[in-house]
């Protein structure tokens, strides 16, 4: 394929971006990104790629550069769905792999294999084994944000918004749930069945306080809704008025009018989530997540230019994890998000 690295991307495409970047960046910062951006596009046309992007994206690369975004399972149910030869996921490691899992024939790339998470460091295939030995005949829920191998040794994926219905989807008294202990948490409040929790924690979501809540209501004159992420401790989940994903929090947001919130997650969430409501007040007290920074929009054209860097499965292990990512697909979505 002859590749030509001009920027050609169309004016009304570019326009479309910088009418919402200009809604979060000043004008001067576009005309930097300008050229970057513009070549993304045009990348993207010659090898045939899209760039999903998560939520927490910086806002130049989630309104900028991506063709879909999302959280976890949008994600995933993104790269199921999509006809693009090269899927470069803006996010973490384990979302590409996912992507890799669910298309075996596709390009897919990360633009920073560090990109790491440490719930996905937090249990390892052999941690699932020992589990099972351990539990004999208890079904294994496994949360996205795991490598492929863990995800290969499970019965089922989840994520955070559809844990709930993932688990009951079972029809079973008992459950094993990996890695986040929080999460795992929350699902046992809102179901009977009895959930065996593990010790991993995002070390995003382990930061926020009950405390810190209480003292932004107060500065606030209770005026506040507070939208938290279930990967939160127990604590902040029941300190906020709305527990969800990502995806779960955009959709609360349509039907909430509430004219002040608090996100409590990562921090690019809220510079994304609020290009679409100018008329709203978003307070943030965030907290970073050093793995999705990694991904930068000049790492995103390398990407694309080099076709690097190209995430693989061994595809004994894909197969098993493709079982446990698809029987998620088919739950879909739940209460959560
Ligand atoms: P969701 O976007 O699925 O809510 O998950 C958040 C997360 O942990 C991504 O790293
Ligand atoms: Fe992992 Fe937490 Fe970062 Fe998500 S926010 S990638 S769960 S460390």
């Amino acid at each position: 394929m002859a590749l030509d690295s001009s920027p050609t991307m169309t004016l009304p495409d570019l326009e479309a971006r910088r009418e919402r970047l200009l809604r979060v960046l000043p004008e001067a910062e576009w005309e930097l990104l300008r050229p970057t951006l513009a070549a993304i596009e045009d990348w993207k046309r010659q090898r045939n790629a899209i760039v999903l992007a998560h939520n927490y994206q910086t806002p130049e690369i989630f309104h900028g550069a991506a063709d879909l975004t999302g959280d976890s399972l949008a994600l995933a149910q993104q790269a199921a769905a999509t006809d693009a030869e090269v899927i470069v996921l803006a996010g973490v490691h384990f979302m590409a792999e996912t992507a890799k899992i669910i298309n075996p024939a596709k390009t897919v790339l990360i633009p920073d294999p560090a990109a790491g998470c440490t719930l996905a460091d937090a249990v390892t295939g052999a941690d699932v084994r020992l589990l099972r030995e351990r539990y004999p005949d208890t079904p294994v829920v496994t949360y996205v944000n795991t490598s492929a191998e863990v995800k290969a040794e499970s019965d089922i994926c989840c994520t955070s918004s559809n844990a709930v219905e993932v688990v009951e989807s079972l029809g079973v008294p008992r459950v094993i749930f990996l890695p986040d202990e929080y999460l795992g948490r929350y699902v046992a409040s809102q179901t009977d069945v009895e959930v065996i929790l593990w010790k991993g924690h995002c070390i995003v979501h382990e930061r926020f306080t009950p405390e810190e809540i209480g003292r932004f209501r107060a500065a606030y004159d209770g005026q506040l809704e507070v939208l938290a992420h279930p990967e939160c401790p127990p604590q902040v989940l029941a300190a906020a008025d709305y527990v969800g994903s990502t995806s779960g929090m955009v959709r609360h947001l349509e039907t909430a009018p509430s004219p002040r919130v608090l996100l409590v997650t990562e921090c690019s969430m809220s510079d994304n989530v609020a290009v679409n409501y100018p008329d709203r007040e978003f307070v943030r007290p965030c907290n970073l997540c050093p793995y999705m920074k990694r991904i930068t929009l000049p790492k995103i054209l390398e990407s694309l230019i080099h076709l690097r860097y190209e995430v693989t499965v061994d595809p004994e292990i894909a197969a098993r994890a493709r079982r446990a990512v698809e029987r998620m697909l088919v739950v879909g979505r739940g209460r959560g998000g």
